[in-house]
């Protein structure tokens, strides 16, 4: 119904909210589209070495996924309908329009939303991306593997097939948009955190 329509309207605008671009703008670091990896999103606003931006770019970019799923909630009395809006912030995250539909990977939108919809996935992620970041320093490396085993863990968990299944629609678009990554990844060229630059001597 029409609910449903202005909860996917509402809910990519919300997401489509560049707030990396945003912050790291406002904080006078140019546009972060020209640095790093190009992303919008937390990890490339580490790059900047600005740690407080890119806590305040994970925040805002996995609470506006928050934001849209209660807020559409609570106006139309009705659970699916915030779920609804929920997965298209993490469309408008990935494709906005703003930006010519080249936004974020939508990793943090992504833990925004399975933190407000499904705890159990976001429990499953959330310690798992954590483990391979902290391993192997490599933040697409630790997004990868969260979004693989998240559908997995939701379905070992019992979450109903429907829930299991959108999940798997969002680890495979964010396979999508890590394609870059992925080929750097297998070419043992994706940089690492925390790494110093190796001297020319
Ligand atoms: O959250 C996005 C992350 O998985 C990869 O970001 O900047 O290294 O491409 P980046």
């Amino acid at each position: 119904g029409i609910a449903f329509i202005i909860a996917a309207l509402g809910g990519y605008l919300l997401g489509s909210i560049p707030f990396g671009l945003f912050i790291t703008r406002a904080a006078g670091l140019g546009d972060i589209r020209e640095i790093g990896s190009g992303n919008i999103g937390a990890t490339n606003v580490l790059r900047t070495g600005r740690k407080d931006l890119a806590l305040a770019t994970l925040l805002l970019d996995s609470f506006k996924a928050g934001l849209a799923i209660v807020g559409f909630a609570l106006v139309f009395g009705d659970r699916n309908v915030g779920l609804i809006a929920g997965v298209f912030a993490f469309i408008g995250h990935c494709y906005p329009i703003w930006l010519r539909f080249k936004g974020g990977k939508g990793v943090a939108t992504y833990a925004g939303l399975l933190l407000f919809a499904s705890w159990k996935g976001f429990l499953i992620a959330a310690p798992i991306w954590l483990a391979v970041f902290f391993l192997s320093r490599i933040s697409s490396l630790a997004a990868l593997t969260a979004a693989t085993l998240v559908p997995v863990g939701a379905w070992l968990l019992g979450e109903t097939q429907f829930a299991v299944g959108v999940l798997v629609v969002l680890s495979a678009l964010v396979f999508w948009t890590h394609r870059a990554n992925l080929k750097r990844l297998l070419s043992g060229t994706e940089p690492k955190f925390g790494q110093k630059k190796k001297d020319t001597a």
